[in-house]
């Protein structure tokens, strides 16, 4: 049967400007590193991608090397558009990043203009799409000029290729040049995907004045310290979970007793507060408009119902803003 969008999905939803484009972007967007690869169950994998549509979330984020293996996560979001939901392609906003390795050679990584536009072809290619929404540096290539790359990524726009463009995990002096050249290119740059969560704040030592500053939108990736802000460790590591998985970049040695510990106070207090962990841990990284999106991860539907319920209960009192640093600072 066709999948048809749930009738309700925008009544609840606020949306958020981005920087000071005319993009608005859902409080809760929905990352596709995890779960979408072609070892995962298709199903589970178009379930979610359903679901969170339902829920109002309109931006789905990828890179061509997410997997694994790499490339498959565009494989499968290209067959779940083709499916599913290519017919509110209007409603939606894919993004989608190269600059790690994804292929053999000196081209198949990194910033250089060959890299960078090859790249954007094959991802449209595995997405089956014309153009995608945002197109990203996934990161800052200290081999290439920045003009070579910001180039690259106004090439794409100009090919019709990308609307807008970003840049991840770039340091707060490497985003101010991005944003000289790309302003004076006349390039729409108007997000940067930053690592941001109560156990990962660089963003606030500079690159947030920055960029509230330059007018460009922030989007933080792994909002949940990909699942040590829930209750998913509290207790042990599941054998469904991320770190049980075999994923390097959460292995069962990076669940230390200092995190857990902290989780646990902060599980308290979410408690106190009448919300889950996960919840708070998104209410706290989206707090008084400090990013335009919280980018999540999920490895189930439920997941996704209960990080939504997020924008439920989205402010805390100075005491409770408080309490979270003094146990995050242990
Ligand atoms: N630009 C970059 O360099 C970069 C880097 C990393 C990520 N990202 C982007 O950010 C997205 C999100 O990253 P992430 O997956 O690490 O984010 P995350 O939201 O911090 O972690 C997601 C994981 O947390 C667990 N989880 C989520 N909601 C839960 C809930 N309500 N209750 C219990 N557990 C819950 C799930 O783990 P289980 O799987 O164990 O159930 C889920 O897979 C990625 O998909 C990608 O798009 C970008």
């Amino acid at each position: 049967m066709n999948y048809l969008a749930n009738e309700n999905r925008y009544t609840e939803m606020p949306y958020n400007r981005t920087g000071r484009s005319g993009l608005k972007l859902p409080p809760i967007s929905f990352g596709l590193w995890h779960n979408f690869g072609g070892v995962d169950v298709f199903e589970n994998s178009r379930a979610l991608a359903r679901h969170a549509f339902d829920l109002g979330i309109t931006h789905f984020d990828l890179a061509n090397n997410y997997g694994p293996p790499t490339g498959s996560a565009e494989e499968t979001f290209g067959q779940i558009l083709k499916k599913d939901l290519l017919p509110y392609r209007d409603e939606l906003i894919i993004a989608t990043k190269a600059g790690y390795r994804m292929w053999d050679g000196p081209y198949g990584e990194r910033g250089s203009r060959k890299s960078m536009l090859a790249s954007l072809d094959q991802s449209l290619k595995r997405l089956g799409l014309d153009y995608v929404d945002i197109y990203y540096s996934h990161r800052f290539d200290t081999e290439t000029p920045l003009e070579e790359t910001m180039g690259a990524l106004d090439q794409a726009v100009r090919q019709g290729k990308a609307l807008y463009v970003g840049v991840s995990n770039y340091n707060a002096e490497q985003t101010e040049e991005a944003v000289r050249l790309l302003k004076n290119q006349g390039t729409p740059f108007i997000i940067h995907q930053v690592h941001y969560s109560m156990f990962e704040r660089r963003l606030e030592q500079g690159l947030q004045e920055l960029l509230a500053r330059e007018g460009v939108g922030s989007i933080a990736y792994s909002p949940l310290a990909r699942g040590l802000l829930t209750d998913r460790y509290l207790d042990n590591i599941p054998a469904d979970s991320r770190a049980a998985g075999g994923s390097v970049f959460l292995r069962p040695e990076d669940i230390t007793e200092e995190k857990i510990a902290k989780s646990r106070l902060l599980n308290k207090l979410a408690q106190e507060r009448g919300q889950s962990l996960a919840q708070m841990a998104l209410a706290w990284v989206l707090r008084k408009g400090h990013v335009t999106s919280a980018l999540i991860g999920a490895s189930k539907v439920k997941q996704l119902d209960d990080n939504i319920a997020a924008l439920k209960q989205p402010n805390f009192t100075e005491e409770e803003l408080n309490l979270i640093d003094q146990i995050l600072a242990g």
